[in-house]
């Protein structure tokens, strides 16, 4: 496994710039392996992977949405994947979690930063060679992947010779040492002569590191590999200002690699915030640039595509991924767009849509819970009434919300209440296409998303069934002929319909979806609770029961 880190150009871990894009487009520039940002064990821990067909990527999701770690096969067998730990059996289960998605286990024991020193990681690590022993080797026998650590040197050489021959006898594919120690900084020079003692001293590949600052062209990496008798470069600095350093024929314009940059981060869905550091910093020296001022006070994407005058191409990439969100949902084959309709064993019903609320898409004065607050109160509904539990593992939020009988909910757990309460708030008006007060889509919602949720939701029979708006009508039809149209419910339906046409999302299709939400809200007198989960942990809510009944159940 060791030949995997010789005579490598390697891109350095670097927390915010090193995600999906910034490895790509090192990748195509010539590096050999690209490592990803330091991600900690109990972070990793807690995602789910999930394959995203609309971006082609794995993702290692949080429940509240945020991705931790995405790749794609363009990165397959040269993407590492650096771990932040403290503990070996924790770091072999999260190593366990990306096992099969990436080249190796990279374990991060040179962080200097308070957050991580204080939690016994990084650099904190370099002063217990037991505890290093300990992970090192866990991960060694317990992983099907190379294992490598990188460090910080020492300040005395003979300590430092130690530690690398005490990984090294761990099992370790290869050695990383940044020539620093842990209270210096970038300003100092790199002790390129520790670094090659180190590698004379073991027999494991060394990655020398710390040498941006002399690395201002192409030929200076090897230079920098021969002063340091080591078998690899670890370029961090020097690629996060531009990474065509990688590049044998030399570096490409600025202008041109942070337009590429933002290409990657448009069809990856990178973070916004990091796309923003990621640009900032590699215009660092050329922010006189009208494009590195305007990139100052940019948000969104949409907003950098504005500064760099790459509107056709994000409008591309939006146009692209909504056109195969519609196909994809489809092959999913259940054909339920995400969308759940719950009985629990004790009749509860719940109405779920995959949505997160995205807080840039509403103005502050009219958010979904205060269109919802004003529809209900129009419809004669009574006030919305949120319901809300905290998972205590990562402490994240999931609300219900009842109106009318019906509890709504989102499948997603936020890191706020306020989000969770809003994002059930959305629930509830799509579901009855009622419009919550965006002023812009959210990036994982299509218009035609929301219409077919809104069909589910006004619709008796099963989402797999539910394949065209015929098919839907023509329950609606059977529903009103078995039921009727007499019950309190239907009146304040009707009253809703009435006063909500102007607020429904779709002005064409508004006639048709009024008049499914009359014929189905006509039979929902029903016994609808709210699930035990939600009863248990708030205790509260049994005053909004209506009492067990045997009327039909809209699940
Ligand atoms: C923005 C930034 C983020 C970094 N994040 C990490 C990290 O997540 N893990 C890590 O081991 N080192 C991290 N480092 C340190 C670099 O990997 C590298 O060791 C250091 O910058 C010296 O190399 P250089 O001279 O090529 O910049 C980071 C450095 C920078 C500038």
């Amino acid at each position: 496994m060791s030949e995997n880190y010789t005579n490598k150009m390697i891109l350095a871990p670097m927390v915010r710039v090193c995600t999906l894009p910034m490895r790509l487009l090192s990748l195509d520039y010539g590096a050999d392996l690209v490592y990803c940002e330091e991600i900690i064990d109990r972070k990793i821990l807690l995602t789910q992977r999930i394959e995203n067909g609309l971006l082609g990527t794995t993702d290692f999701v949080m429940s509240d949405g945020t991705v931790v770690f995405r790749t794609c096969p363009q990165e397959k067998g040269k993407v590492i994947f650096q771990l932040g730990t403290s503990d070996a059996k924790r770091a072999l289960a999260a190593a366990r979690v990306v096992e099969k998605d990436v080249a190796g286990i990279d374990v991060n024991m040179g962080c200097p930063k308070e957050f991580s020193v204080k939690g016994g990681m990084g650099c904190a690590l370099l002063k217990q060679p037991e505890k290093i022993k300990q992970i090192l080797t866990t991960l060694v026998e317990g992983l099907s992947i190379p294992v490598t650590c990188k460090i910080r040197v020492l300040p005395e050489l003979e300590n430092t010779l130690n530690l690398a021959r005490l990984i090294e006898g761990t099992g370790v594919a290869a050695l990383a040492v940044h020539g620093r120690t842990q209270d210096e900084r970038p300003q100092h020079k790199n002790r390129n002569h520790i670094i090659k003692a180190v590698a004379e001293a073991v027999s494991i590949p060394v990655i020398a590191n710390g040498g941006s600052k002399e690395i201002l062209q192409f030929e200076d990496i090897e230079k920098f590999r021969a002063n340091t008798g080591a078998s690899s470069v670890m370029i961090a600095r020097a690629a996060e200002w531009n990474c065509s350093i990688f590049r044998r024929e030399g570096q490409l314009p600025l202008y041109d690699v942070v337009k590429a940059y933002i290409r990657y981060a448009f069809q990856y869905d990178n973070n916004e915030i990091n796309s923003k550091y990621c640009i900032l910093q590699m215009m660092h020296e050329s922010m006189d640039m009208p494009e590195g001022q305007g990139t100052l006070s940019v948000k969104t994407h949409e907003d950098i595509s504005e500064v760099w005058g790459m509107q056709d191409c994000y409008r591309q990439v939006l146009q692209d991924r909504k056109r195969l969100e519609g196909s994809l949902y489809q092959q999913a084959g259940d054909g339920s767009y995400g969308f759940k309709r719950r009985k629990a064993d004790d009749g509860c019903v719940v109405i779920e849509i995959p949505v997160k609320f995205d807080k840039k898409c509403y103005l502050p004065a009219m958010s979904p819970k205060q269109s919802l607050h004003e529809w209900c109160q129009r419809c004669l509904y009574g006030n919305p009434k949120y319901k809300t539990v905290e998972r205590p593992g990562d402490r994240s939020f999931n609300s219900h919300v009842l109106v009318d009988g019906k509890w709504y909910t989102t499948s997603f757990w936020e890191k706020r209440k306020q989000y969770a309460e809003q994002a059930a708030a959305m629930c509830c008006l799509l579901s009855n296409n009622i419009h919550d007060g965006r002023i812009k889509e959210p990036d994982d919602q299509t218009p035609e998303l929301r219409q077919k949720w809104h069909q589910l939701a006004q619709s008796r029979i099963s989402p797999s069934s539910l394949q065209t708006q015929s098919q839907v009508e023509e329950n609606s039809d059977c529903d009103e002929k078995s039921t009727g149209l007499n019950t309190q419910g239907d009146i304040k339906s009707q009253l809703a319909s009435d006063s909500t046409t102007s607020n429904t999302f779709e002005a064409v299709t508004e006639n048709k979806q009024t008049e499914n939400h009359v014929h189905k809200s006509g039979t929902a007198h029903v016994t609808e609770r709210l699930p035990d989960h939600v009863v248990d942990q708030t205790g509260d809510c049994g005053s909004q029961m209506v009492p067990e009944s045997t009327s039909q159940v809209d699940v």
